[in-house]
């Protein structure tokens, strides 16, 4: 049954099919917004449904109300978390992930994190499409291998677990994603699956019908899973979803020449003693031309510290602890190695987003760099104090999950008293360099540029 075998298809190879001409075609030519190609019929229904309102429970909040396009696709407002619920009163437990460039994060899995494992998930595509990465121009897969040997170095034989959806990898991919937001009790909040199909077959049916036959269309469970392949092609064939604008992949290109502040930003980002940032936020373009995402897709416990504006946490006893729950419950939640984990979210267009973290703990990137540099060296910097002035280190993690924070990886690896990874002035630096990662770079607007 071709509705089925959709479904249980991995989201790459999906943009797989459809990316590989749109990203060569980007390659040679100006990646702007008319040239694209028109959205497939099945795209504009899925267009329809991410605006639409009256697919929640109140019906006043659509997918684009929290992903909101305007901000690529991740909120305008710089809440923590969202309010959602049928009377949008309902705040919701993590930060809003934008939805830019997710369409090649592969399905979740536990995976030996090796170099070439590393070098192959940098570029799913590539492997989606067959052609060997041993084809890649020497000095490119000679950069990423540096790259993925700077962490792995430590982590030798560790089970990784990576991809997925969400923080917490819970769903595998973009068309199974569709459904959870809509049932959220702090999201969309319909009542169930039942009601999320009558709302379809009101507002959608004759389409429905028309796109994926009657017997589709009668059918709950194969309703749903279509409109989740709707919302996913729309998320694919838009090219506003991954643009690849930004400064720095003009820079990739050849086309643009980086600030002093910006160059040595980068450096710092991709010094595996210095910011060591790159080990985890891929940035070098993949053999076959591919551009950088900004993550290897691989889960990691870094202990930022608890975020006292989320409601939840208000409860002393209340955790996230990603993998572990609370919102994934399977056999990796079940154990204990997974306790503590999120996904590495990509970077790109990260100066755009008002909150940082699964938690939304930050609101600076100078804040999330110094974080990384501080945490271990200066922890009375970074979490509150105890009574007696003692920083209550890693205050987001229950004790027996702490052993799970990465304290291998630079510039994590430091201890109590050395000298933090980067001084003040290279933290500037980096976040300088963050800042090129934002899509929409227009040479003729680039005041950095001009004031230098
Ligand atoms: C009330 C705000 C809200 C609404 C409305 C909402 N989302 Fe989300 N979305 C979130 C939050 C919060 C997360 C992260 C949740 C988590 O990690 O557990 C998320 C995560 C996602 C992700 C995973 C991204 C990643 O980085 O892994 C996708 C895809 C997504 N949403 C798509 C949608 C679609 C499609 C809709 C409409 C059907 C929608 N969302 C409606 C808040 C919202
Ligand atoms: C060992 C892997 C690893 C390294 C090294 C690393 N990161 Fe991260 N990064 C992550 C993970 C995992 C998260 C999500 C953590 C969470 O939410 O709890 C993250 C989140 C972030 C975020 C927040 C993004 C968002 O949308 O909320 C920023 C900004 C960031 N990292 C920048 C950096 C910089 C700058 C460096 C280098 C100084 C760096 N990272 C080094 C894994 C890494």
């Amino acid at each position: 049954m071709p509705s089925i075998n959709r479904r249980l298809l991995p989201l790459l190879a999906l943009a797989g099919l459809s990316l590989a001409g749109a990203a060569v075609g980007m390659a040679s030519e100006p990646a702007g917004y008319d040239d694209r190609a028109p959205l497939s019929a099945v795209a504009q229904l899925g267009k329809r449904l991410f605006f639409d309102p009256s697919l929640s429970g109140g019906g006043q909040m659509s997918c684009a109300t929290c992903h909101d396009p305007a901000n690529h696709y991740a909120p305008a407002n710089d809440r923590a978390v969202q309010f959602g619920g049928p009377h949008l009163d309902q705040p919701g437990i993590r930060a809003v992930p934008s939805l830019a460039y997710k369409m090649s994060t592969p399905s979740f899995s536990i995976g030996e994190e090796s170099a070439a494992d590393e070098a192959a998930e940098a570029s799913p595509m590539t492997e989606a499409s067959g052609v060997a990465l041993a084809n890649a121009p020497a000095a490119v897969a000679g950069s990423l291998t540096a790259q993925a040997v700077a962490k792995a170095d430590a982590a030798v034989a560790n089970l990784v677990p990576q991809g997925g959806m969400f923080w917490d990898g819970r769903v595998d991919s973009l068309e199974e994603q569709a459904l959870q937001p809509m049932i959220s009790p702090f999201e969309m909040a319909n009542a169930d699956a039942a009601t999320v199909y009558a709302k379809l077959k009101k507002g959608y049916g004759k389409d429905i019908s028309a796109l994926f036959g009657d017997n589709v269309a009668n059918d709950q469970d194969m309703t749903i899973s279509e409109i989740g392949f709707a919302l996913a092609r729309y998320q694919i064939e838009e090219l506003s979803f991954h643009p690849y604008t930004s400064k720095y992949d003009d820079y990739l290109r050849g086309k643009a020449v980086l600030t002093d502040a910006e160059a040595r930003g980068l450096k710092l980002f991709d010094d595996a003693n210095k910011g060591n940032c790159a080990s985890c936020h891929l940035d070098k373009m993949t053999g076959d031309g591919q551009m950088p995402n900004f993550t290897d897709f691989e889960f990691e416990a870094l202990g930022a510290p608890r975020n006292p504006a989320i409601p939840a946490n208000a409860d002393a006893h209340y955790y996230d602890t990603g993998i572990c729950g609370p919102l994934r419950n399977d056999t990796y939640s079940a154990q204990q190695q997974n306790c503590g984990l999120f996904k590495t979210p990509t970077l790109r267009n990260v100066a755009t987003r008002h909150v940082f973290f699964h938690n939304g703990v930050y609101r600076t990137l100078e804040d999330v760099t110094r974080f990384y540099v501080e945490r271990d060296t200066n922890p009375e910097e970074i979490y509150p104090k105890d009574a007696s002035g003692k920083a209550l280190k890693y205050d987001d993690l229950p004790v027996q999950y702490q052993a799970n924070i990465d304290v291998i990886d630079a510039p994590m690896n430091r201890k109590l008293g050395e000298a933090p990874a980067l001084n003040d002035r290279e933290i500037a630096d980096v976040v300088a360099f963050l800042k090129t990662l934002t899509d929409g770079y227009d040479p003729a607007k680039d005041s950095v540029k001009a004031a230098n």
